[in-house]
């Protein structure tokens, strides 16, 4: 079998479901991993799905999927408009990043329309609510293809 897809979760995104549900939907984390797993599984892949609210440990975890993914999907939240780190270790991949969002951050408030982690990303997905998740495995499936 193929390297695991990481999907990496930050800061409040534990609280999917009850968390400004007319933003992120009533989808939760659970339900996003448990999709996610499914698709995989189907693709004959799998994925190792994680969140912290923590920034050094989102980075420890990107540093570790250097090694062990076959590409990585992270969803930085509310990192992604705040963090330099995160963005320096994300460069130092060598896999497809791509970068998810449930929102359109560039539909909300101006300090959500810069991101950091664009500068790294190979590509985003953004608006499309959970769905976003298993679109992004899809296609960076299809990337590693071509
Ligand atoms: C988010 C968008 C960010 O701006 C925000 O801070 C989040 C969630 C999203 O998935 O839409 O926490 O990354």
């Amino acid at each position: 079998m193929s390297k695991p897809i990481y999907v990496l979760n930050g800061p409040n995104l534990n609280l999917l479901g009850v968390r400004e549900p007319e933003i992120y939907g009533h989808t939760t984390l659970e339900d996003i991993k448990a999709r996610c797993e499914t698709l995989a599984a189907s693709k004959n892949t799998s994925v190792v799905f994680r969140q912290t609210n923590h920034e050094g440990q989102l980075i420890d975890w990107v540093q570790e999927a250097r090694t062990e993914a076959s590409f990585l999907i992270i969803n930085p939240a509310g990192y992604t408009h705040t963090s330099v780190a995160l963005l320096d270790a994300l460069k130092a991949l060598s896999i497809p990043v791509i970068e998810c969002h449930l929102s359109n951050p560039h539909a909300r408030e101006p300090f959500r329309r810069h991101s950091y982690v664009s500068q790294a990303a190979k590509a985003v997905v953004a608006g499309f609510g959970a769905i976003g998740y298993e679109l992004a495995i899809d296609a960076g499936l299809r990337l590693l293809d071509q």
